[in-house]
């Protein structure tokens, strides 16, 4: 088998990577080691960055989108016991997040995908990123129990933070940079309204915690917990009692419902340095991950793979190596501004337990500055919503 690019992964990067590339006229094949089944029901984020929207729009992959995405234009920050709203669409000249499952962003173009006659192979084994240091890449893997070869031009590692693209890149080529949080996050998708028609970041001495949603009948609500935390430890009733604690506020009632899945996510903050070995280019979680709290990981990898489908187009259609040689510094510039958001959002809202009173003091005087100070709350804003892209 021979492609132009070889995919590594049928995340949100791998499939919408293949997308733009078809759209170009570049040929390309996804290895995904999941079934289709699997990856189209696997509950992550679902927050999009107003870039993201706008990108999915351009290549005519939002219809369902627009019809079932909720437009979101501001957030409320919840500390000592009162909400404050941050307007963002007013700071930042209409800009809005639109909320839509990341399975749904999958299942839309894994759909546009296959429609377009493209090659997605689910359940492969044993994928081997071969010969990337050379003019011949190849990938080797196991699909229907045969040892395949596909030979390709260049490969896209898309393949998550556990993958295997990024091992590829020998250890005097890269540098890993990283912060692991002394906290976690469990999450639950809950069959009820919402009990807010916007979402709820709460700073309380209990742990953080977050009221999010899905749909007008299903909500989607995270708690911090400890970093070694057992779900055993966590019935449905207790879940629903600290979210009623932490959430509280004024004549506000959170509302109850049967739990429809729930999981605990670890907190990270990672970058590799470079995003590219030779002829391997890494894109999304592959090449980096953030903490939850600013709702980034969908946007970036999405980001990225704009960045690396222009370039690949630039390459076909010129000869040049300059747009492919640019990749990894101008993603990682991009990576490194929503790093430092998504530390910053973590570290204003979460209870750590090496704190005392005197940090816990300068994140209410940050919270009271931010709700109260329009050139605060527009930095927040223009960030949360994604700064646009260059
Ligand atoms: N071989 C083939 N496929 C693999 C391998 C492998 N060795 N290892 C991992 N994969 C697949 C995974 O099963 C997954 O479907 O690669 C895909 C990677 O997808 P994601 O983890 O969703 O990563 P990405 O596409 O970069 O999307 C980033 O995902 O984790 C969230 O918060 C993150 O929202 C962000 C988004
Ligand atoms: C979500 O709805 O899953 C979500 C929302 C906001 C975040 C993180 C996750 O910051």
């Amino acid at each position: 088998m021979r492609t132009q690019v070889a995919i590594v992964g049928a995340g949100p990067a791998g499939l919408l990577l293949s997308h733009l590339l078809y759209l170009n006229g570049i040929d390309s094949v996804v290895v995904e080691r999941r079934s289709r089944d699997h990856v189209e029901k696997r509950v992550r984020a679902g927050v999009l960055e107003q870039g993201t929207v706008d990108l999915l729009r351009e290549i005519g992959l939002a219809d369902r989108l627009d019809r079932e995405g909720l437009v979101h234009r501001g957030i409320e920050l919840l500390f000592d016991g009162g909400t404050h709203r941050i307007p963002m669409s007013d700071l930042t000249g209409g800009r809005a997040i639109t909320i839509y499952g990341q399975q749904h962003v999958v299942r839309d173009l894994t759909e546009a995908r296959l429609a377009t006659g493209g090659q997605v192979f689910f359940e492969v084994d044993d994928v081997a990123v071969v010969d990337v240091g050379t003019a011949a890449p190849r990938l080797r893997f196991t699909v229907e129990g045969r040892q395949t070869e596909l030979a390709c031009d260049f490969v896209a590692g898309c393949d998550g933070s556990h993958g295997v693209s990024r091992s590829v890149l020998p250890a005097s080529s890269r540098q890993l940079l990283e912060r692991d949080y002394p906290f976690a996050w469990l999450g639950i998708l809950a069959e009820v309204a919402p009990s807010s028609d916007e979402l709820i970041y709460a700073y309380h001495e209990r742990g953080f915690a977050l009221h999010s949603l899905r749909s007008p009948t299903i909500s989607r609500l995270y708690l911090q917990v400890d970093p070694d935390e057992d779900l055993a430890n966590w019935p449905d009733h207790r879940i629903w009692d600290e979210l009623g604690t932490r959430l509280a506020h004024g004549g506000w009632s959170l509302n109850e419902g049967p739990v429809l899945e729930k999981g605990i996510t670890p907190m990270r903050s990672f970058v590799c340095e470079p995003m590219r070995f030779g002829r391997l280019f890494l894109a999304g979680d592959a090449a980096h991950i953030v903490p939850p709290t600013g709702a980034k990981g969908l946007n970036l990898a999405v980001h990225d793979v704009h960045v690396l489908a222009d370039a690949l187009t630039d390459h076909y259609r010129t000869g040049s190596e300059a747009s492919l040689d640019a990749y990894s510094a101008t993603c990682l510039r991009r990576v490194w501004r929503v790093q430092q958001f998504s530390w910053w959002m973590t570290s204003m809202l979460h209870r750590f337990p090496e704190h005392d009173a005197f940090e816990q003091n300068l994140q209410l005087s940050q919270l009271e500055y931010l709700v109260g100070s329009p050139a605060a709350a527009t930095s927040l804003a223009e960030n949360y919503v994604g700064l646009p892209w260059t």
